[in-house]
């Protein structure tokens, strides 16, 4: 049987870097090979932290935009949004009652935000996992393609779904693995170099938007952190100079790339030479892709329909698991 691949990003702003080179990437891979792909967006995820109703429909309309413009498309992959399929929520009830309170709790995700909130946190951010649990569960998935800072949420996906298969005797879900073809999952630093990259940044100076035009990619790249020359040779590189050499490997000619790290290495690189190289790699890596946001965001009427068409094929594929679930729980009452 074909494999299933899910995944999602919050509705909570433009793609990023760390977007585009932790997930989207191989959203797009995936869907050209022998697999069942369902890419969604994750609206009622976005609810956990803001509850602007314009931003949340500018938002989904975004990341919508941007899925299409990487290249995701709709014949060869189910493209949806999370609240059009409402059998995810009567998942996510079940599921919460497999999860405990106290691994919640200690979910790094929610520690950060409960650092910031206290005790006025609400409920959704402690269950968040459980959510994320949902979505991949309803469409019983094998394969999650994301970065890094999800790997916890995959363990603890792991970890519910084999207590419900423990509890009612079944093998019903899967076990499903963060997925990047074999490789370590990725994670674009901040170009600050503190931290990942992120649409929730205080500063957005340190993240490039896949629309951003070409100018504000210069500038940006150009503020980004570097600190001192290197002094002895091969010395180990600061975590920002890591994070933009690991960003050139991704764009750059292996040759450039090699060039910078032999003069980094012989303490003689000039970061404005490097920087204004790995500025001009970034725009010209991301012209097509702004071309197609420009392309996508001026029709609604196609997103409409994607967004539809999507919607109805993931519902089909949730609508059989739920029956399963509900057969394996004893919801059948009177027949
Ligand atoms: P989010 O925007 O937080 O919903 O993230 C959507 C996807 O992008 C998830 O698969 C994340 O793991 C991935 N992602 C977000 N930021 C980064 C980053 N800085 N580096 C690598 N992957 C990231
Ligand atoms: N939690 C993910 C993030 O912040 C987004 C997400 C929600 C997701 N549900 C998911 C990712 C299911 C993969 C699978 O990036």
């Amino acid at each position: 049987m074909k494999k299933t691949v899910l995944s999602g990003m919050r509705a909570t702003g433009k793609l990023h870097l760390g977007n585009y080179f932790g997930a989207a990437i191989n959203y797009v891979k995936m869907q050209e090979e022998d697999l069942n792909c369902f890419y969604f967006i994750a609206d009622w995820h976005s609810l956990t932290t803001q509850h602007d109703s314009a931003l949340l429909r500018k938002s989904v309309k975004e990341v919508l935009v941007n899925y299409l413009a990487c290249g995701l498309d709709p014949e060869k992959s189910s493209i949806y949004v999370q609240s059009d399929v409402k059998e995810i929520s009567e998942l996510y009830l079940y599921l919460n009652m497999f999860a405990h309170k106290g691994e919640l709790e200690k979910t790094a995700s929610f520690k950060e935000k409960s650092r910031t909130k206290g005790q006025t946190i609400n409920a959704g951010l402690l269950t968040y996992p459980v959510l994320m649990a949902a979505d991949i569960l309803i469409h019983r998935a094998n394969l999650v393609p994301v970065g890094k800072d999800q790997e916890q949420h995959l363990e603890m996906t792991r970890t519910f779904a084999n207590r419900f298969n423990h509890v009612y005797k079944t093998d019903f879900l899967p076990e499903p693995q963060a997925y990047n073809f074999g490789n370590e999952l990725v994670k674009i630093m901040s170009l600050d170099g503190v931290g990942k990259m992120s649409k929730s940044d205080e500063n957005e100076r340190n993240a490039i938007f896949l629309d951003d035009e070409p100018e504000d990619i210069r500038k940006k790249i150009k503020k980004a952190k570097t600190g001192n020359t290197p002094e002895t040779p091969n010395e180990e590189k600061s975590p920002a100079v890591e994070g933009l050499f690991s960003l050139m490997k991704l764009v750059s000619k292996e040759e450039t790339y090699s060039f910078f790290n032999q003069e980094f290495n012989a303490c003689s690189i000039r970061y404005g030479d490097f920087k204004g190289q790995l500025a001009e790699d970034i725009v010209k890596y991301f012209e097509p892709i702004r071309e197609k946001i420009k392309q996508y965001s001026a029709d609604d009427k196609y997103l409409l329909k994607v967004s539809q068409d999507g919607a109805e094929k993931a519902r089909i594929n949730a609508q059989a698991s739920l029956k399963g679930m509900r057969e394996i729980i004893g919801i059948n009452y009177f027949k």
